[in-house]
């Protein structure tokens, strides 16, 4: 029995905002013990984008406009928006209202989905599932990031990864060539100390004690994370070809969560993929969490990279632990 998923999708448009301000790694020699080289080596990181005041909800609200007038869509014909974040401008509201009110997408349901890094796959994957049962026909979904504001600036073991912006993309129902042909979504709760924002909420509610601690910024174990992707992914990403029925070499583009240059050649060299096959933009944007990939995805389409027919495999993985990919055709 076939697990190929088989159904008709079209993606109708993209978009992409990130804040102007541009902070390289050699800023950052100024703020942290760390030099140009050791990121870049580590990482493939050159420089990120940091809000200066604009929220998450401001990120969203620019990329999914971008990505519905692209569409050619009107903000009424969306029926569903999905915002994929770590950093909400508040726990609730949620970006995903605010977003709907900015855009004037009255016929539209909103809201937020929190999967760590993975949130961009697993909000793809509900669009996808929502279109393919029949309950919504045009999707926003939405991945953006102001972790700039979460993020310890005296800590150089994540200070010099992450930084802010928004994708976004619109899919829709019908008969346009494109298709879904897998989708796969997993998580070990196990690991769930790995990457975490301790206090703020009822595990550890505010005080002074939790802020003279620093437990309001996002606390990392990066070399546990780092060997649990290794570990993982490659065998998961196999696996996920497979139920696609398709071979590694027939998957046109990689577009991998752009976290670490080093995870990223590690997957291609063990499935024997050559590197001009993956989007990469970690060197310009950082690790922007659940936007990562869909800046990437945008890019790659609005440059000529992408093109029609295409088969695009799209994977990440994030606090949780969480991971997932999905494999479409355009
Ligand atoms: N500049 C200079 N040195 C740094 C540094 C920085 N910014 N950050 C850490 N170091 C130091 C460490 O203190 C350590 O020093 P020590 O050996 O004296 O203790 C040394 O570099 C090695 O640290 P380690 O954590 O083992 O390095 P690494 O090779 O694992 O690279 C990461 C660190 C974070 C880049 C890497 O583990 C990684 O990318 N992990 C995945 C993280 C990730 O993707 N998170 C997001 C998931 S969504």
């Amino acid at each position: 029995m076939s697990d190929r998923l088989g159904i008709p999708v079209r993606i109708l448009g993209t978009g992409k905002y990130v804040p102007e301000r541009v902070l390289s790694n050699f800023d950052l020699e100024k703020v942290v013990d760390t030099t140009d080289e050791w990121i870049t080596t580590r990482t493939g990181i050159k420089e990120r984008r940091i809000s200066e005041g604009e929220l998450t909800s401001d990120l969203a609200y620019k990329a999914g406009l971008e990505a519905i007038e692209d569409a050619g869509l009107k903000a009424e014909e969306i029926d569903m928006i999905l915002v994929a974040t770590n950093s909400p401008d508040t726990i609730f509201p949620g970006v995903a209202p605010k977003v709907q009110n900015l855009l004037g997408a009255v016929n539209a349901g909103a809201c937020d989905i929190q999967a760590g890094c993975t949130g961009c796959v697993y909000a793809l994957s509900m669009a996808f599932a929502g279109i393919g049962s029949g309950m919504w026909k045009n999707v926003l979904v939405i991945g953006a990031e102001v972790l700039s504001r979460i993020i310890d600036w005296s800590d150089r073991n994540t200070c010099v990864l992450f930084g802010d912006g928004a994708g976004a993309m619109v899919i829709s129902a019908g008969k346009g060539g494109g298709c879904l042909f897998a989708a796969e979504l997993r998580a070990d709760g196990s690991k769930s100390d790995f990457i975490k924002l301790p206090a703020g909420l009822v595990e550890r509610p505010a005080s002074h004690e939790t802020v003279d601690n620093r437990e309001h910024f996002v606390q990392m174990k990066g070399n546990e994370v780092f060997k649990f992707v290794n570990k993982v992914l490659p065998s998961f990403l196999d696996e996920v070809c497979e139920k696609a029925q398709l071979s590694s070499e027939e998957i046109d583009w990689w577009i991998f969560h752009q976290a670490n240059m080093r995870i990223i050649e590690g997957v291609l060299k063990r499935t024997k993929q050559p590197k001009e096959k993956a989007v990469i933009n970690l060197d310009k944007y950082g690790n922007t969490s659940a936007a990562s990939v869909f800046l990437a995805f945008h890019d790659a389409i609005k440059d000529g990279r992408i093109k029609k027919g295409d088969k695009v495999l799209i994977t990440s993985f994030g606090a949780g632990m969480t991971y997932g990919a999905v494999i479409f055709s355009l």
